[in-house]
């Protein structure tokens, strides 16, 4: 396997030529998670930034919201536009009520259907949190549910662990360290986050999401614990690899 050229890289930028209000929203979304992960990382000017969390984030959030309002009927536009720009204002306080009004100004001067605007409004200014809403009592419109559901689906899963141990506050640290950074955003941060979701096909996925992962942190602190421990219920089930396949 080749080894991964150093610094960030992903084909899919730069962002459009801003022609159209999709690729407005990218660009926007794409120069303002890189300013947050400039900050973050602290490196000299020039030096490629390790790891783009918050672009990582914000694309998945928007293929999330895209299937999700395929599946539910939504207003694909609104939910997302509102997808690309939830967290442009992450850096400040009260993100989601600074990131919608910001949000409006930008879509009014782009060809984005403007009967819309007042739908992606509610939904960034309602997405803020990890586990405050409520399952008995969806968001509503429905495009804010989406929101909800597509921002907190990424924080849920082994992949979501992956993502946050390649942040710079886990750079640095020991493996034990890393366990403990895990296992606490699993077992403590995150406990309550599946079960906020509102709609259907988010909750059903969020719950195995959460399981599997916890499962993860599981397995993880028995092998470096026990090194030579087995799990309890005999032996994993090797998958034939891909390339086997
Ligand atoms: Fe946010
Ligand atoms: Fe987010």
């Amino acid at each position: 396997m080749a080894a991964p050229k150093s610094g960030y890289r992903d084909e899919s930028l730069p962002c459009g030529d801003g022609r159209d209000w999709e690729n407005i929203c990218r660009a926007l979304a794409d120069k303002r998670s890189r300013q947050e992960e400039e900050l973050d990382w602290n490196l000299p000017a020039e030096a490629p930034l390790p790891y783009r969390y918050r672009w990582e984030h914000v694309k998945d959030v928007v293929e999330n919201a895209r299937m999700l309002a395929r599946r539910l009927g939504a207003d694909e536009d609104a939910c997302v536009a509102a997808a690309w720009l939830h967290d442009i204002r992450k850096l400040e306080d009260q993100h989601g009520r600074r990131g919608a009004a910001e949000a409006v100004q930008v879509l009014k001067t782009t060809d984005f259907p403007q009967h819309k605007i007042g739908t992606v409004d509610i939904a960034i200014r309602l997405h803020e949190g990890f586990s405050s809403g409520r399952r008995d009592k969806p968001l509503e419109p429905l495009e804010a549910a989406i929101l909800w559901d597509a921002d907190k689906l990424t924080k849920l899963g082994v992949p979501q662990l992956a993502h946050i141990l390649g942040t710079a506050r886990a750079m640095h640290i020991t493996q034990e360290e890393r366990l403990e950074l895990a296992e606490s955003y699993t077992l403590e941060f995150v406990a309550n986050t599946a079960e906020s979701m509102n709609t259907e096909p988010a909750l059903r996925i969020a719950r195995i999401r959460y399981r599997e992962m916890v499962g993860f942190v599981q397995i993880w602190r028995r092998q470096i614990d026990d090194p030579f421990g087995e799990p309890a219920d005999g032996q994993p089930r090797i998958l034939p690899s891909r390339s086997n396949v």
